[in-house]
């Protein structure tokens, strides 16, 4: 049967019902989290045949308009659809490397809707399994992050090594069979593990890309943060994990949206300015409102396989807190690649969960779907390795600035997409817009992308434009035509 896990019972919990709970890791850090939710467990989809000719409206390029009928935000048929197309059959990114450093140290995840942890192996490879017990089901990692050489479910006591391989079954002598083996209820491991300069992805299955093909021009952008620090990169300890009363697609396309910056997050910027004069702010804490008030230079890419980017360049580079690290990266890098690095602000999504932000601070985010017009997202500060205290005190100040539950930011963008959400139950209104300077749509690369070797598919030289979204849009579609279609077949040959 075709599914949709729509967590009724736990409600909507908005940002401004301040019921979010802790959850403790064995970081000792305080991770703040809604609720958790381990939905229904994978099966295929075998819902209709979607043919989405009816509800994308895509003349992008003949007549600059692209429009989506509000419907797909909300289909029940189309969520369990995508849920499988556009999560679990695809690349998912999981944890970076320093969430798990250690032998032994675990990260418990998501793809799409399928719980999985990834493992430190004992000789520092890395291994993702459900998080689900061979014996009935219930999960496997005591805690969302943390470190074990052996797990031991605490349901019936069956246990399992680091390496997946169940060695302990409860009061096993007298209550099995003499054909009962343990080395058949080994935990399932994923098809795929992959690792890109520190980000861990997994694939469910067998047939993906490589990962290499998958990130394509998603890897200049992920560079761009993986060289920051000779070190590498790190996830400050602690995170918070929201759920939104919107769709994940509504989630998604807000990573790229130039265009609400102005007007949701005027607030921000007048509080911030009004702070900062009071306090004569200078220097490494100054916050840069140069890119909401508009005039510098700005520009949006479609990168191909559903990953797209926003940028515009610094208007204070002094103010960023990779600005003490100017010499070291200046002299190991190109100039291009350096003006990226420390004079460029971005924004990018890899698909489909990863969402990439070097503006103010840096953050890492994912998100993934809870049901049709109902995500969580979950946000980390990302940092360079060894930065000075200065700058490390300067990065979090301004993450906790603009984001997080408790930020001046982040309240203001989910309440606009939970209201755009509900405006989309009034069925009457049809469709969503997405014109915005589709006259300047161009395929390939623009003259910026050019220099910094990158090619993406679809560019246009306003970050507040909407071009990116005709890209991410038309690869959704195929994601979710072309999964249910072979469904179809598949079914039909059954
Ligand atoms: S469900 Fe894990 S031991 Fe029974
Ligand atoms: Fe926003």
């Amino acid at each position: 049967m075709p599914f949709s896990t729509i967590p009724g019972e736990v409600g909507a919990i908005r940002m401004s019902t301040p019921a979010f709970r802790g959850m403790m890791t064995q970081d000792g850090m305080l991770h703040f989290c809604a609720y958790r939710i381990y939905g229904a467990s994978a099966m295929s989809y075998e819902g209709p045949v979607i043919d989405l000719s009816d509800r994308i409206d895509d003349r992008a390029e003949a007549d600059h308009e692209f429009r989506l009928h509000r419907s797909i935000f909300e289909d029940p048929d189309i969520y369990d659809a995508e849920l499988e197309f556009c999560f679990e059959r695809v690349w998912n990114f999981l944890c970076h490397e320093s969430q798990v450093p250690n032998p032994g140290d675990y990260y418990a995840a998501h793809i799409g809707n399928q719980p999985v942890f990834v493992h430190r192996q004992e000789d520092g490879s890395v291994k993702v399994f459900l998080n689900a017990c061979s014996h009935r089901g219930a999960i496997i990692t005591p805690f969302k992050q943390g470190n074990a050489k052996t797990l031991t479910c605490r349901f019936h006591g069956w246990s399992y090594k680091c390496s997946g391989e169940c060695i302990g079954i409860k009061n096993e002598q007298g209550g099995y069979g003499v054909e009962f083996d343990c080395s058949h209820y080994d935990l399932a491991e994923i098809a795929h593990v992959g690792e890109y300069r520190g980000f861990i992805f997994g694939a469910l299955y067998e047939d993906v890309p490589t990962l290499d093909g998958h990130l394509g021009e998603a890897k200049f952008f992920i560079d761009l943060f993986a060289d920051q620090s000779p070190d590498g990169m790190e996830m400050v300890a602690g995170s918070q994990t929201y759920v939104c009363d919107h769709d994940w697609k509504v989630q998604a396309d807000n990573v790229t949206d130039g265009y609400h910056v102005s007007t949701v997050h005027r607030n921000f910027m007048n509080t911030i300015l009004a702070r900062e004069a009071r306090e004569k702010t200078e220097g490494l804490l100054k916050t840069e409102v140069g890119r909401i008030k508009g005039g510098v230079k700005n520009g949006m890419y479609y990168l191909g396989n559903g990953h797209m980017c926003i940028w515009a360049d610094r208007s204070s580079p002094g103010g960023a807190p990779l600005a003490p690290a100017t010499e070291r990266i200046e002299n190991e890098f190109d100039e291009i690649k350096a003006h990226w690095m420390l004079r460029r602000g971005r924004n990018i999504i890899v698909f489909p969960n990863l969402v990439l932000n070097d503006l103010a601070s840096t953050h890492l985010r994912i998100h993934r779907p809870l049901g049709p017009g109902k995500c969580e997202v979950t946000i980390w500060c990302i940092a360079p390795k060894g930065e000075p205290d200065e700058a490390r005190f300067a990065r979090l100040r301004k993450f906790e600035d603009f984001f997080l539950v408790s930020g001046l930011s982040t309240s203001d963008d989910v309440v606009s997409l939970d209201t755009a959400q509900e405006g989309f139950h009034g069925a009457e209104a049809g469709w969503n817009n997405y014109d915005r300077g589709l006259s300047t749509m161009c395929a390939g690369p623009d003259e910026e992308a050019k220099k910094a070797g990158i090619n993406p598919e679809l560019h246009c030289d306003s970050w507040d434009y909407e071009a990116a979204f005709v890209g991410w849009y038309r690869h959704w579609r195929k994601l979710v035509e072309e999964g249910t279609k072979a469904a179809g077949t598949r079914i039909g040959a059954e």
